[in-house]
């Protein structure tokens, strides 16, 4: 028997078939079983994709039982504490870490991408007062991609890079206007001489023509802390490999579509509580709760096998051990907790739910840690930022990863369009 294979054996017929196993540099080894049916006459069953892998990658790996996390081969822990959002972008996008000049360069074209085309402002208009700021940010990224209509005919790796800096600059900016419109307040132009993390904290607060903020909540100037604890948020949520999200964008990009259309349905797909919608439900949850003292039976609720209430912020598909973004944001939420006054009602609840689901038997057994979600909640509560933007806020981190997924399919000749077959068992 050839060693770097699986014999496969159909106990009905006696017939056995043979598959290759494909190495990975890390993590487990995947079979190929591409021509599965084509022997079988069968396929394979794997709802919610629990054991399938539906591509190579050579962009993000994650070790979900060490609670390890890597872009490009860089640890999560070094991007975060000894570098910014857009070294990260520049990581993803570029496959190592950019010079001195190669940073100034990518950071000015950045700033000076950030704005929209006027004719896109009316787009706002259309939506109503209140409306979700996800809503407003999937339609004005499909919107986009009329007028950037070029991506058929796409051809070298600078024209791939391009239309990829362009949506991590105007993201921000999209996701401040929505808020903005959903509060009926005039829009704030992005500003040139701002950085990435800073001018959306601007465009997001100032008053139009002054430097007042809407949330001051006593500081008149964006706090350097501030703009640090949201830089690192958004590097944290840069990319994570074939999550759902990342998997729509790649469903859509098999059928040829716009990438920025491939964008706006990984945003459709993250607003979902399950996945980026966590981070405003773990708060919504938190207020619910109320008191420290409510906490022990909601615990409960989140333990009753008949009861669907689950703790939002806790578990996750891949990480059978801490998440290791949670644990750099547990870290940061204590260091700011003096500064930017987290030591709220919000916080003691969120505390004490933490110190009893990881000593619970419920929870140890099934490895339900805290998740980022859980901690993001809470610091972005402290940066003034209100529940609607929370996944916004998820959404421009996670823009470059979807866009170098989008390119690494591209570029994939291997990659068909994404057709899964079905067990039918109806009429
Ligand atoms: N509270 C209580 N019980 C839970 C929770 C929770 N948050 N999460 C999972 N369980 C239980 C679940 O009831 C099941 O128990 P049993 O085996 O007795 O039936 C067991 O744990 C396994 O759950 P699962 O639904 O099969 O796990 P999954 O891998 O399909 O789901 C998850 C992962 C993240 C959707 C789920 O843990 C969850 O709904 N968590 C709350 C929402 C949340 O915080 N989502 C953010 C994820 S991190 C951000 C991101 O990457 O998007």
């Amino acid at each position: 028997m050839k060693k770097n294979t699986v014999t496969l054996t159909n106990n009905k017929t006696g017939k056995t078939y043979e598959y290759d196993i494909l190495d990975a540099t890390r993590g487990p080894s995947v079979v190929d079983i591409r021509t599965f049916f084509q022997d079988t006459g069968m396929f394979t069953y794997d709802p919610g994709y629990t054991s399938t892998a539906c591509c190579e990658s050579k962009i993000t790996f994650i070790d979900g039982a060490k609670g390890e996390l890597r872009y490009r081969g860089v640890t999560i822990e070094d991007m975060a504490q000894n570098h910014t959002y857009l070294e990260s972008c520049f990581l993803l996008l570029n496959k190592r870490l950019p010079s001195a000049q190669e940073l100034s360069d990518f950071d000015l074209e950045i700033r000076h991408r950030a704005f929209l085309h006027e004719g896109l402002r009316h787009l706002f208009n259309a939506f109503p007062d209140n409306a979700h700021p996800m809503a407003t940010l999937s339609a004005a990224v499909t919107a986009l991609a009329s007028f950037y209509d070029d991506h058929l005919e796409l051809e070298s790796e600078e024209e791939y890079q391009e239309m990829a800096r362009r949506i991590i600059s105007k993201i921000p900016t999209i996701a401040a206007f929505a808020y903005r419109h959903s509060l009926g307040i005039p829009f704030i132009q992005p500003d040139i001489d701002l950085g990435f993390t800073k001018n959306f904290l601007t465009m997001m607060r100032a008053y139009p023509g002054g430097k007042m903020h809407l949330h001051a909540n006593g500081h008149e100037v964006i706090k350097d802390i501030e703009v640090r604890a949201l830089d690192t948020i958004f590097t944290l949520h840069a990319d994570h490999e074939q999550n759902a999200s990342t998997t729509v964008v790649r469903g859509v990009a098999s059928t040829g579509a716009h990438p920025y259309v491939a964008i706006a349905s990984g945003i459709s797909a993250l607003w979902g509580r399950a996945h980026g919608g966590a981070n405003e439900s773990v708060i919504a949850q938190l207020e619910m709760i109320g008191s420290v003292d409510n906490v022990e039976a909601f615990i409960e609720k989140a333990k009753d096998p008949d009861d669907d209430f689950r703790l939002m912020g806790f578990g996750h598909r891949v990480y059978k051990n801490f998440d290791p973004r949670a644990k750099i944001l547990k870290k940061l939420q204590d260091e700011l907790r003096d500064e930017l006054g987290l030591d709220t009602e919000l916080m003691a609840i969120a505390r004490k739910i933490e110190e009893i689901a990881l000593s619970d038997e419920y929870f140890i057994s099934r490895n339900l840690y805290p998740n980022i979600d859980f901690y993001t909640g809470i610091i972005l509560t402290a940066l003034q930022i209100p529940k609607p933007m929370f996944t916004p806020i998820f959404v421009i981190g996670r823009t470059v990863g979807w866009i170098t997924q989008w390119i690494e399919f591209k570029k994939d000749e291997t990659l068909k369009i994404a057709r899964p077959r079905q067990l039918y068992t109806g009429e």
